[in-house]
C-alpha cells in the first residue's frame, strides 16, 4: 500500500536536486552521456543570451537515431519498440526496433525527396495510428521540424497552425475513429489548406480505410499536391539521420494561452533527448525490455514525450493505445492493455480515472486482469482529486503518482521519482519538484510567500533542459508571456502551495486557460467563436467544476441589441443555444465539448470593462468570493448569481 508519511529530507531525490541546481553543468553533463552525440557537447547551458536560454550549445547529435538506429545498432534490432493497440478496430500491430527504424527511414526519404530538409517544418495531422510517430520520427531523422495537430480540433485551428509554423508538407490520413463516428480527415485539411494563408506545397495521405473522402475527392484542393503516402513511400530511398545542433528545434507544438492566437512552444534536439532519457530512468523507471504505456494522444504534450520520445530514448517498448477509457468496449480497457502487453509504468490522465470509476466503482474489471507487470501508475494533465487518488490506489494497491506538467516544459515539473527514490505519496500533491527546477511561490508582487501559502508557482531561470527555449518564431512574445510577470523567472500560470516537505499542491490557473478532460482550451478562442455569431453581442466563456471532466466550459451571452431574447424553454431559444454550440465546434472543434450556454442581459464587469470571469466561476463553484471593488453594477452580479449555480 501507499505510504503517506512525510517524506525524508536526504537521500537519492534531495542530493540529484540540490546538485541540478549547485552543479548545474555537471548534473546535466553527465545525464547528457546517456545520448549518443556526434559531437559530445563540452557546455551544459548557454546563457549569453539571456533571459533566454539554449542547452549544450555545442552538441550535435539526431534525435532520430538516439530513438531507433542506435538500439539497432548495439544488437536490439529485434527487440520490440512499438505496440499499436486499437480497440477500435481490434487489431494489434508490433514493430520491432529495425522495423520501426526501416519504416522512418522510408518516410523521411519520401519527405526528402519532396524537397524537405532541415530545419523545414512539416504538419502532422493523424490519429493514433503507427503512422503518427513514424511521421514525426522521419521528420527528425531528416533533421526538419514537425508539428502536430490534435485530431479534435477544427480546420479553422489547423489553418492557424499553418499560417504560423509555415510547413512545406502536412502528412495526414483518410480519418480517426470515435466510438460515436468516423471523423473524416480530409475535408477538414482541404479546408484548412484553402482558410490558410500560407501555401503548403504536398500534402501525403495515408489511406485509412472505411472513410468516405478519398485523396481524388479532394486533391484539386487548396492548392497542394496531394499523393498517396504508401505509394510515396515505396518509391523513396530510405534517408539516413542528419546531425543537428542541439539547440535546432526539433518540433512545435501549440497551445492555448490567453489570447486567442495559439504558442508555438519549440523544443530543440539536445536538451530534449537529455532530459527525457533521464526521467524514463528516475521518474518512470523504465528501460530496455521493458513497456511503458501512455494513453493520452500524440496531439498533445504527453504524447510526444511519452508514446513516441522517451520509450524510445529509453530502448523500451512504447505500447501505443487507440481507443477510449470506457466504452471501447469497457471500463476494463487500461487493465487489458497492462495484462496483454506486460506493462510495467501506466502514464493517464485523471478524467480517464473518473470515466473508469463511474463505469467500474468495485473494479471488477481491472481484478479480471493480471497485472503482475504493473509496477508504477501515473498521473498528469490536471490535479488527480483526493477521492479518485484513494480509489485507484485501493484498487491497485501501490502508489499512484501524480505529476505536474505544461506543454511548455515538456515534461514533469514536479514528480514523484520513483526511478531515483520511491518518495511518500501525499494525496492531493503533484510531489516535489524536479531536478532542474528552481520552484518558489510568489505572491501579485513577485516576493515569495511562507510554506503553506497559496501563490504563484514560478521557477528561477534558467528552466532545465527539454524545456522551451522560446515560442516559434516570437522571442519577444516568450519574454512577454513567460518571463515579465516575475523577472528573473518563468511564470507557470498556475497557482499553487508548496508544504513544509517541499510537497507541490497545484491549485489552478491564474488566467484564462481552462482544462477540459486534460485538455488545455482558452476561453478566448471559445469567446470568439461565440461572438462573431451574429446574434451575440458579448460574451464570457469560464470554466466551471466538472465532476467527470474536472472543467467545463460555460458561455454566457449578451445578445445584440434588437435581437429579441427568446423565452426560457422555447423553442426559439433551442434554436439559439444550438446554433451557438454548433458556432463553437465548427470554429474551434469537438475538443472543446461545448455545451453550456446561457442568455444573460448583462455580464459583470470592472468599471474599465474587464469582465469579473473569476468572480463568476467562484459563483458557478459555489466557493467563496468578495465582489471586486472597482466593479462597475454590482446589481449585474447578483441577476446572474441564480443562472450561476453549480451542477447546472
Ligand atoms: N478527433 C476528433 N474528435 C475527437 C477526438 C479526436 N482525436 N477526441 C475527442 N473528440 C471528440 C469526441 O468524439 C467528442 O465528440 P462528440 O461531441 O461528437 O461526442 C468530443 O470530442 C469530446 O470528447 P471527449 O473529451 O473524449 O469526451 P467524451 O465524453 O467522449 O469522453 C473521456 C470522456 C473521459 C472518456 C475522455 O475525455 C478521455 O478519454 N479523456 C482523457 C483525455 C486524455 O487522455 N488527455 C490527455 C492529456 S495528458
Ligand atoms: P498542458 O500544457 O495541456 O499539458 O496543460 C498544462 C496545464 O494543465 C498546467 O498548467 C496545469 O494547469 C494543468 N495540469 C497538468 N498537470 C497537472 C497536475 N498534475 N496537477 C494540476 N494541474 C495540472
Amino acid at each position: 500500500m501507499a505510504t503517506h508519511d512525510a517524506p525524508t529530507s536526504s537521500g537519492p531525490y534531495s542530493d540529484a536536486h540540490a546538485r541540478s541546481l549547485t552543479d548545474r553543468e555537471g548534473f546535466w553533463l553527465d545525464a547528457a552521456r546517456a545520448i549518443d552525440w556526434t559531437v559530445a557537447p563540452t557546455r551544459a547551458l548557454d546563457d549569453t543570451d539571456a533571459p533566454l536560454y539554449r542547452w549544450f550549445p555545442d552538441g550535435v547529435l539526431n534525435t532520430a537515431h538516439n530513438c531507433l538506429d542506435r538500439h539497432v545498432e548495439a544488437g536490439r534490432g529485434d527487440a520490440p519498440a512499438l505496440v499499436h493497440d486499437s480497440a477500435m478496430t481490434g487489431e494489434v500491430t508490433r514493430f520491432t526496433y529495425a522495423q520501426l527504424r526501416d519504416e522512418v527511414a522510408a518516410l523521411a526519404g519520401a519527405l526528402a525527396a519532396r524537397g524537405v530538409g532541415k530545419g523545414d517544418r512539416v504538419l502532422v495531422y493523424l490519429p493514433m495510428i503507427p503512422q503518427a510517430p513514424i511521421a514525426m520520427l522521419a521528420c527528425a531523422r531528416l533533421g526538419a521540424v514537425h508539428s502536430v495537430v490534435f485530431g479534435g480540433f477544427a480546420p479553422r485551428e489547423l489553418a492557424a497552425r499553418i499560417d504560423d509554423a509555415t510547413p512545406d508538407v502536412v502528412l495526414t490520413c483518410t480519418g480517426g475513429i470515435e466510438p460515436k463516428r468516423r471523423v473524416e480527415y480530409l475535408p477538414a485539411v482541404a479546408e484548412a489548406l484553402e482558410t490558410a494563408s500560407h501555401p503548403v506545397r504536398t500534402v501525403l495521405v495515408h489511406a485509412r480505410e472505411g472513410f468516405e473522402t478519398a485523396l481524388a475527392d479532394v486533391s484539386a484542393r487548396g492548392g497542394a499536391a496531394w499523393e498517396d503516402w504508401d505509394a510515396a513511400v515505396a518509391d523513396a530511398e530510405p534517408a539516413a539521420c542528419v546531425d543537428v545542433a542541439a539547440t535546432d528545434p526539433l518540433y512545435v507544438l501549440y497551445t492555448s494561452g490567453t489570447t486567442g492566437k495559439p504558442k508555438g512552444v519549440v523544443r530543440d534536439n539536445g536538451g530534449h533527448a537529455v532530459a527525457l532519457r533521464w526521467t524514463m530512468e528516475n521518474i518512470y523507471d523504465v528501460g530496455p525490455g521493458q513497456a511503458m504505456c501512455t494513453a493520452s494522444d500524440v496531439g498533445w504534450v504527453v504524447g510526444h514525450s511519452y508514446i513516441v520520445y522517451g520509450p524510445l530514448l529509453a530502448g523500451a517498448t512504447t505500447v501505443m493505445y487507440e481507443g477510449k477509457p470506457v466504452g471501447t468496449p469497457d471500463a476494463g480497457a487500461f487493465w487489458r492493455l497492462v495484462e496483454d502487453h506486460g506493462v510495467r509504468s501506466f502514464f493517464t490522465a485523471p478524467t480517464a480515472l473518473r470515466a473508469i470509476r463511474k463505469a467500474d466503482p468495485e473494479g471488477e474489471l481491472l481484478r479480471a486482469h493480471d497485472l503482475s507487470s504493473l509496477k508504477h501508475f501515473f498521473a498528469a494533465g490536471e490535479r488527480l482529486d483526493p477521492e479518485t487518488q484513494r480509489w485507484i490506489e485501493g484498487l491497485l494497491e501501490m502508489p499512484v503518482i501524480d505529476h505536474w506538467w505544461q506543454t511548455e516544459t515538456g515534461w514533469a515539473i514536479a514528480a514523484n521519482p520513483v526511478g531515483l527514490q520511491e518518495l511518500p505519496v501525499k494525496i492531493g500533491s503533484a510531489s516535489v519538484p524536479s531536478p532542474g527546477f528552481d520552484l518558489v511561490v510568489l505572491d501579485g508582487l513577485g516576493e515569495e510567500v511562507p510554506a503553506g501559502t497559496e501563490g504563484n508557482i514560478a521557477v528561477r531561470l534558467p528552466l532545465p533542459p527539454g524545456t522551451l527555449p522560446t515560442l516559434w518564431g516570437a522571442d519577444q512574445r516568450y519574454v512577454d508571456s513567460y518571463l515579465s510577470a516575475f523577472p528573473g523567472h518563468y511564470a507557470t500560470g498556475d497557482s499553487g502551495v508548496v508544504d513544509e516537505d517541499g510537497y507541490v499542491f497545484v491549485l489552478g490557473r491564474t488566467d484564462d486557460v481552462i482544462n477540459v478532460s486534460g485538455h488545455r482550451l482558452s476561453t478566448g478562442v471559445l469567446e470568439a467563436a461565440l461572438a462573431a455569431h451574429p446574434a451575440v453581442a458579448e460574451c464570457a466563456v469560464i470554466g466551471v467544476a466538472d465532476q467527470l471532466k474536472g472543467q467545463r466550459p460555460s458561455g454566457y451571452v449578451v445578445l445584440t441589441s434588437g435581437v429579441e431574447v427568446p423565452e426560457p424553454g422555447s423553442d426559439a431559444e433551442t434554436e439559439l443555444l444550438d446554433a451557438l454550440r454548433q458556432a463553437v465546434r465548427r470554429e474551434v472543434g469537438p475538443v472543446a465539448d461545448f455545451r453550456d450556454v446561457t442568455v444573460v442581459d448583462a455580464l459583470p464587469k470592472t468599471r474599465s470593462g474587464k469582465i469579473l470571469r473569476k468572480t463568476m466561476r467562484q459563483m458557478a463553484d459555489g466557493e467563496d468570493y468578495t465582489v471586486p471593488s472597482t466593479i462597475e453594477d454590482a446589481s449585474v452580479l447578483e441577476q446572474l448569481q441564480p443562472l450561476l449555480r453549480p451542477g447546472r
